[in-house]
């Protein structure tokens, strides 16, 4: 069994816990998950959400179930999310512009404490954070990280990561899972003291909709040696990420790792503007993407490329967690440790370890497929 903790209970984990029970119960095939047809050794039911952590007042002290039917109006919620709670978090201060936060009682010191012991209590193989987008920054020293740990001063995503590491070295191997652009798996801090406790961190931000989209378009365009002079990419959403997205801290944390496809494949910056452009209420969860890209032919020949979709956001990186959560279950039985770049590669739009490149999709599938067909077969690195 994969026992799966979901940091943040929003449209995507939401969207996540409910679809697996659905898979599980044969109620929807599982499209969506990648690996869904490959062997991996663990199977799709193995998986289990064991417990949910938010700051949302709304939803802290509820069950998935009540969230998904009450707050998210969802039909066909299985049953057994009845018995899935959601614990109160920390760092609900970074979002208590955008909704009623649940005000735990005591100090800072106390809520860490509090969520450490729900993580004890939980024991948890895989935690997966699908937060709010947060500003955070790349620490050069442990010291320096752990004291804004322990001062209240990181962004929630690295205090919980935080959390992970000292679980890991306490109760047993964790893996963490940063689908947010906040940087955690591309922190060499927090990455090197995995390898010493024994944990697993990957990330960062989850590939969904566009971005690996517009990577394979690039490395299509590279492969036939035709110069890129711009690229404009613009997404429009009406759901709550897209509207914390308006803030331009949060924005500026997203931009980041979207932009970095565009070097990394074509080997120079072409220009370009990627990244969350608009909150529009009425498109709800299913956003506006369109994308322009033109670029240069034989025989000097300017050709453009335009493309326009509604794609449904939180299903697309929903699917991705089935596979993350087994397959970072086999990375750990496998004894792993820090970060595997060979996973990040295909799932993540800023890919750790800090400074490894981002690669087409089509090429980190095959190597992820291989990396997969390798570590079920249970060969330690
Ligand atoms: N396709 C996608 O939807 C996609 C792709 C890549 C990345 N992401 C990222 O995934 C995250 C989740 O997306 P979403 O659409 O579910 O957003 P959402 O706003 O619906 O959900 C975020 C949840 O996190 C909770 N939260 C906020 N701060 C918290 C904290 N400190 N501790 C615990 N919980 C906290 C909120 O209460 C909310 O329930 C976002 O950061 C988004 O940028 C989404």
């Amino acid at each position: 069994m994969v026992r799966v903790l979901i940091l943040g209970l929003g449209m995507v984990g939401v969207t996540f816990s409910v679809g697996l029970e659905r898979i599980k119960k044969g109620e929807v095939k599982p499209y969506g998950v990648p690996l869904a047809d490959v062997d991996l050794g663990i199977k799709i039911r193995d998986v289990e959400v064991v417990g949910a952590i938010d700051v949302d007042e709304r939803k802290v002290n509820h069950t998935i179930y009540d969230v998904a039917k009450s707050f998210y109006n969802m039909d066909s919620v299985p049953e057994t999310l009845r018995g899935v709670k959601v614990y109160p978090g920390l760092g609900g201060e970074f979002v208590k512009d955008l909704f009623p936060v649940y005000e735990p009682k005591g100090g800072h010191k106390n809520i860490l404490d509090a969520v450490y012991n729900t993580f004890r209590e939980l024991r948890p193989d895989v935690v997966v954070d699908v937060t709010t987008t947060q500003e955070g920054r790349i620490y050069d020293t442990w010291e320096e990280y752990e004291r804004d740990v322990l001062e209240g001063k990181v962004a929630p995503s690295q205090a919980y990561a935080y959390l992970a590491l000292k679980y890991a070295k306490e109760v047993k191997p964790v893996a963490y899972v940063n689908l947010i652009p906040t940087p955690v798996a591309n922190n060499p801090v927090i990455v090197s003291m995995a390898e010493k406790v024994g944990a697993i961190i990957l990330g960062d931000d989850g590939a969904t909709g566009a971005t690996p989209l517009t990577a394979d378009i690039l490395e299509h365009l590279r492969e036939r040696n035709r110069k890129v002079y711009s690229i404009a990419q613009l997404n429009i959403g009406g759901n709550a990420d897209f509207l914390a997205l308006l803030d331009e801290k949060r924005n500026r944390a997203k931009e980041e790792t979207k932009s970095s496809i565009v070097k990394d494949i074509l080997g120079y910056d072409a220009p370009h503007f990627i990244r969350p452009t608009g909150f529009l209420e009425p498109l709800g969860d299913k956003k506006f993407v369109a994308m322009h890209i033109s670029y240069e032919s034989f025989n000097g020949a300017v050709d453009e490329l335009i493309v326009n979709m509604r794609i449904n956001d939180s299903p697309a990186l929903a699917g991705l967690i089935v596979d993350l959560a087994r397959l970072s279950k086999m990375a750990l039985d496998a004894g792993f440790k820090g970060t595997v770049y060979e996973i990040n590669a295909f799932f993540m739009k800023r890919p750790a370890p800090l400074g490894s490149k981002n690669t087409a999709r089509i090429l980190a599938y095959q190597q992820l497929v291989d990396f997969a067909k390798k570590i079920s077969e249970k060969k330690t690195p």
